[in-house]
């Protein structure tokens, strides 16, 4: 190992809360020395969504070499870890298991320190992975599985402003995906369908009430369904695609774009009026990797004199770069769990 690194404290990070199996190192000092992953993409795309039984029996195979790579990547062995850090809530409660259970074996047999992370707290701090962020500042968090605002105040205080009722933003995206007979995951193919069309609102889907900072992105699936129908695009009876032309297909995915983007946006003014003193924004999350959103906000942010900060795509989606993060500083603040440590869905 670097004799440099020797000063400073080593916390390896270790994610497996839903379909990515992913450990990464992070330096007290000198910040991420590593973040390996593996993506179980490829194999829920034929079921069109993931399947909990499958992730967890494919964590299981992958977390020992994946943990052996982030430690081949950075240079250093098991013996130069102070600290494991762990996703050990929210998520698939069998996915969730393989990461805590090795992690706490693997700290109980080499005695090292270990430290449970909540996976959103990762989100929330993954902008600092790539950006010195001022405190206090609004996080807008919108993955798969989750769709959040809060205040950031420092490391590791933060207070939810606002959440989802019902589905994700990234879950929108999932299943309106699967509706037009699109693959998995829906994000990234409906933001390359939508570009052929210039982001434009065709179909001026419902953006929910502004009066609140929650979120309910369930009633825009049904909202995209009955407009399907109502364009005979979509037959009830049989649940499938009819006569839906690649050009209708476009103007759907654009048309959420722009519906999704306006309700972020929409949800940012809100929360500014309330917290007047913020100084800047951070977007995260797997949607944070679409880059109209992102552009949307930005201009926003602009508008109103505050930085938007978003974090490359790697850090946007499941990752352990943020876990790891997340368990430096609470070393550093002492919070350390101990062999009760369970999951939390
Ligand atoms: O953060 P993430 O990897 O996992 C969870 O914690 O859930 O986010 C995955 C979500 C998926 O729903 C995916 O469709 C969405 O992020 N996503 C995108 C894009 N890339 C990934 N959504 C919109 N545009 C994208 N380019
Ligand atoms: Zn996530």
């Amino acid at each position: 190992m670097n004799p440099l690194l020797t000063l400073g404290r080593i916390t390896l990070g270790i994610e497996t809360s839903c379909d990515e199996t992913a450990a990464a190192v992070y330096h007290s000092h000198n910040g991420l020395l590593s973040n390996a992953l593996f993506s179980q993409v490829e194999l829920h795309k034929q079921f069109g969504g993931v399947v909990p039984e499958l992730a967890s029996r494919s964590q299981l195979e992958k977390i020992a070499p994946i943990v052996d790579h982030a430690l081949a990547q950075a240079h250093i062995s098991l013996h130069d870890v102070d600290v494991i850090a762990v996703t050990h809530k929210p998520g698939l409660p069998g996915s969730l298991l393989v990461g805590v259970c090795f992690a706490k074996a693997l700290a109980f047999a080499r005695s090292k320190k270990l430290i449970g992370v909540n996976h959103l707290e990762g989100h929330a701090f993954s902008g600092f992975l790539d950006h010195t962020i001022p405190f206090e500042h609004l996080c807008i968090t919108a993955s798969g599985g989750h769709t959040s605002l809060y205040i950031i105040r420092d490391f590791g205080d933060y207070k939810t402003i606002g959440t989802t009722q019902d589905d994700a933003a990234g879950e929108a995206f999932d299943k309106i995906a699967k509706l037009l007979e699109l693959p998995y995951p829906g994000g990234p193919v409906i933001e390359q369908l939508a570009a052929q069309v210039e982001f434009q609102d065709f179909f001026g889907y419902p953006r929910g009430t502004r009066h609140t900072l929650d979120f309910s992105f369930s009633g825009l699936k049904t909202a995209v369904l009955y407009d399907l129908v109502k364009r005979d695009a979509y037959d009830m009876r049989l649940k499938t695609l009819i006569n839906t032309s690649d050009e209708l297909k476009k103007q759907v995915a654009s048309s959420l774009l722009v519906c999704i983007a306006d309700i972020f946006e929409q949800k940012l003014a809100l929360a500014y009026t309330r917290y007047p003193h913020i100084k800047a924004v951070s977007f995260v999350g797997g949607v944070a990797c679409n880059k109209y959103i992102r552009q949307r906000l930005a201009t926003w942010s602009e508008r109103n004199g505050l930085l938007l900060y978003v974090p490359r795509p790697a850090y946007c989606t499941d990752n352990a770069a943020m876990i790891a993060f997340v368990g430096n500083y609470k070393a550093q603040q002492g919070l350390y769990a101990d062999m009760t440590l369970d999951i939390l869905k």
